[in-house]
C-alpha cells in the first residue's frame, strides 16, 4: 500500500530540519518536538531517507546528522540554495507525474499564491511547443512549472518566455561556467544543441490574465542514451557538454533567483532590460534563417525582435514579416 501524504511530508520536514543543521547533530528529542511524532517514527523515517540514498549518522545521545544528500529537486534541497522570496516560495515536488504543467494548471485555478512551483523527478507524457511531446528521463533533469500573475495584457505574455529564456542562460552560467545561446523563441542551446525547452501557456479572460504558466525543461544530467535516437543530433544535456554532473536543485534556486530579479524589473520598468538581455544571447539575430509555421515556410534575415517579443524577418524583396509562432533554421 501507498504511504500516506502526512508521511512524505513529515520526512520532508525532517530531511529539512537536518538540512537546517548540516554539519552538526540534531537531537531526537529535537526531532521529536518539532514533528510531534515518537523517536520510533523518526527512525522508521531515517531509514526510509536512507534508502532514498541520503547517509545519515546516528549516534547515541547526540542524535542525527546529514553526511551526503544526493542530487535531488525535492523542496528540502531546493530551498537550502534558494535565497529568492517570492518565486518558489511554495513548491510543489511529485516523484512522477504526467506532465507538471497540468498540476500547475489545476493549482492556478484553485488561486494558489504566485510564485508557486511545481518540480517533478520525471514526467510520463511531458508536453513541448506545438503539440510535440517532451521527453522527461527520471532523475536527470529539471522538469518544472512556474506560475506567475503579472497585471499585463494578454499580447505582452510572450515576453515573459524570453524573461525566462534569458533566466535560465544566466542560471546556466553561474552554476557551471557554460555560455548558453537562446533560438528564438525560447530553446537554449549549448554548442548547437538544445538542452533546454519552455512552454508558456496561459489562463486567461478576454484580455485580462489570470495566471502565465511557465513550463521549463532542462536536459541536465541526461545521458545520450536517454535520449530517444531521433534527438540524438539535435539534443544535448549540461552534463554532456560539461563532462560533469550539476545539482539539479543549486540550479533550480538560481534560475528562480535570476527570474526573480528580472520580473521585478519587468514588472517596474518594462521590457527594455530584458529585450537587450535577450538580444545579447540570441544565436540568430543578423543571421539567415529559414522560419517554419504550420502552414508555411519563409526564409530571410532575423532583424531582431520587436517590444513585443515578435519576431522581425526581413525576406530578400525587402519585406519586413511578424513571426509570432514558429521552429527557425539557421
Ligand atoms: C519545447 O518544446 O521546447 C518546450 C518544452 C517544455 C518542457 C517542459 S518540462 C516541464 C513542463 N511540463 C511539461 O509538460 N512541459 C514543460
Amino acid at each position: 500500500m501507498g504511504e500516506t501524504m502526512e508521511g512524505k511530508s513529515m520526512r520532508q520536514h525532517l530531511l529539512q530540519l537536518l538540512m537546517e543543521q548540516r554539519g552538526s547533530f540534531v537531537s531526537g528529542q529535537e526531532i521529536s518536538d518539532e514533528l510531534g511524532c515518537s523517536r520510533t517514527a523518526i527512525w522508521k523515517h531515517i531509514s526510509e531517507l536512507r534508502k532514498e540514498g541520503y547517509v545519515i549518522d546516528a549516534v547515541q545521545r547526540k542524535g542525527y546528522q546529514l553526511m551526503y544528500a544526493p542530487n535531488r529537486v525535492t523542496e528540502p534541497e531546493i530551498k537550502r540554495h534558494l535565497q529568492s522570496t517570492v518565486l518558489a516560495k511554495h513548491i510543489r515536488y511529485e516523484e512522477s507525474v504526467k506532465s507538471t504543467q497540468e498540476i500547475a494548471q489545476r493549482l492556478s485555478y484553485e488561486h494558489c499564491p504566485e510564485g508557486t512551483l511545481v518540480i517533478a523527478d520525471e514526467q510520463t507524457g511531458g508536453r513541448g511547443r506545438l503539440g510535440r511531446s517532451w521527453q522527461s528521463p527520471k532523475g536527470s533533469g529539471i522538469w518544472m512549472s512556474l506560475i506567475l500573475r503579472p497585471d499585463i495584457p494578454l499580447q505582452k505574455s510572450p515576453q515573459l518566455t524570453l524573461l525566462a529564456a534569458v533566466s535560465v542562460a544566466k542560471a546556466i552560467y553561474k552554476t557551471t561556467g557554460m555560455q548558453a545561446e537562446i533560438k528564438w523563441p525560447n530553446d537554449i542551446l549549448l554548442n548547437g544543441k538544445k538542452a533546454v525547452g519552455i512552454l508558456t501557456e496561459l489562463q486567461a479572460e478576454s484580455d485580462r490574465i489570470h495566471a502565465v504558466i511557465i513550463g521549463i525543461g532542462i536536459n541536465v544530467n541526461v545521458a545520450e542514451t536517454e535520449f530517444d535516437p531521433s534527438l540524438r543530433d539535435i539534443a544535448t544535456s549540461l552534463k554532456i557538454e560539461g563532462n560533469e554532473d550539476v545539482n539539479r536543485a543549486k540550479l533550480v534556486a538560481c534560475i528562480m533567483e535570476e527570474m526573480e530579479t528580472l520580473y521585478h524589473e519587468y514588472l517596474q520598468n518594462g521590457f527594455g532590460l530584458i529585450k537587450l538581455l535577450w538580444e545579447g544571447y540570441a544565436e540568430s539575430i543578423g543571421k539567415r534563417i529559414r522560419v517554419r509555421t504550420l502552414h508555411e515556410q519563409k526564409e530571410g534575415i532575423a532583424k531582431g525582435i520587436t517590444e513585443e517579443g515578435v519576431l522581425l524577418l526581413e525576406d530578400d524583396l525587402g519585406e519586413i514579416h511578424h513571426i509570432y509562432s514558429a521552429d527557425i533554421e539557421i
